[in-house]
């Protein structure tokens, strides 16, 4: 008979405790399976593709290495628009997620206005069928069926009806630098690069991305309507520059719980 093995075994095969209980807890009932498990994290694969989905916020969503695993600053990002959406006056708001990935955004939002009784609509957009793919599948498991899913790259899928009709256009595109990935934990390998990694832009690393999403923002805003997006630590004062320069105003910083520069918001006159 195999016993299965204990948290302090698996912590001697070199995983942190908090890991360890995590997987016993998820396959501890299937011996071959937590051996599997156990093998993919000691080679450096991140625990929420192995466990297959992690909690962002309210949902419990699915993951694998097709789509950036939700940080904590991304919670924070939606609690600001839920913020910026609490003071704005629409009933029914249309929501915009670029990079959708997981969907965590956008799906999150849908879900905790739905909990305040407010019905949104949301257009979730990703260039990567793959993320779709897994963001699709995020909406049929919490049963948010008021989104739909486009493939492109930014803007681009949006239909040319679409202009001046968003309330709400949330983002956390790429901001990584070519050469400030080299330098990131090992375990950011197992991400999808063209989740992180951006083209430099105006002299800036990693901020090519970041001027797409937010130049394109005041066609497709509303009168009124605002954008949140998430940033680099070195992004602040460049991103002011080009919101400022397309035309946004009412430009509102936020810092991170860590104190870094993190999220633009920004409104269209
Ligand atoms: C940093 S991840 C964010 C994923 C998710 N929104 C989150 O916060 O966890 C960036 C996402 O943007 C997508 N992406 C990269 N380039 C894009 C483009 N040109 N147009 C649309 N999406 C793009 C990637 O596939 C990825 O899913």
């Amino acid at each position: 008979m195999t016993t299965e093995p204990t948290a302090a075994e698996l912590v001697a095969a070199g995983l942190e405790r908090r890991e360890a209980r995590w997987l016993l807890e998820e396959f501890g009932a299937d011996p071959a399976r937590l051996a599997a498990a156990v093998a993919r994290r000691q080679q450096g694969e991140p625990l929420q593709y192995i466990v297959g989905h992690w909690p962002f916020r309210g949902l419990d969503l699915d993951l694998d290495s097709r789509v950036l695993i939700p940080r904590p600053e991304t919670e924070e990002l939606v609690g600001v628009a839920l913020e910026v959406l609490a003071a704005c006056p629409v009933t029914a708001p249309t929501l915009l997620d670029l990079g959708c990935g997981s969907g965590a955004i956008g799906l999150a939002l849908l879900s905790e206005l739905a909990a305040r009784g407010i019905r949104a609509t949301l257009i979730a957009v990703d260039v990567s069928p793959g993320a779709l793919a897994v963001a699709r599948r995020n909406a049929r498991k919490h049963a948010l069926t008021s989104v739909s899913f486009l493939e492109g790259s930014w803007y681009e899928a949006l239909d040319a009806s679409l202009a001046g009709r968003i309330d709400l256009i949330v983002a956390n595109p790429p901001y990584v630098g070519a050469a400030q990935y080299l330098d990131l934990d090992p375990v950011i390998a197992h991400e999808p690069r063209g989740a992180l990694v951006a083209a430099d832009a105006r002299g800036v690393p990693g901020l090519a991305d970041l001027v797409s999403v937010v130049e394109g923002a005041p066609h497709w805003l509303a009168a009124g309507g605002a954008l949140v997006v998430e940033h680099g630590d070195g992004h602040r004062e460049a991103l002011r520059r080009v919101a400022y320069g397309a035309g946004l105003r009412d430009l509102v910083d936020h810092d991170d719980l860590a104190g870094k520069p993190r999220i633009l918001v920004a409104h269209r006159p």
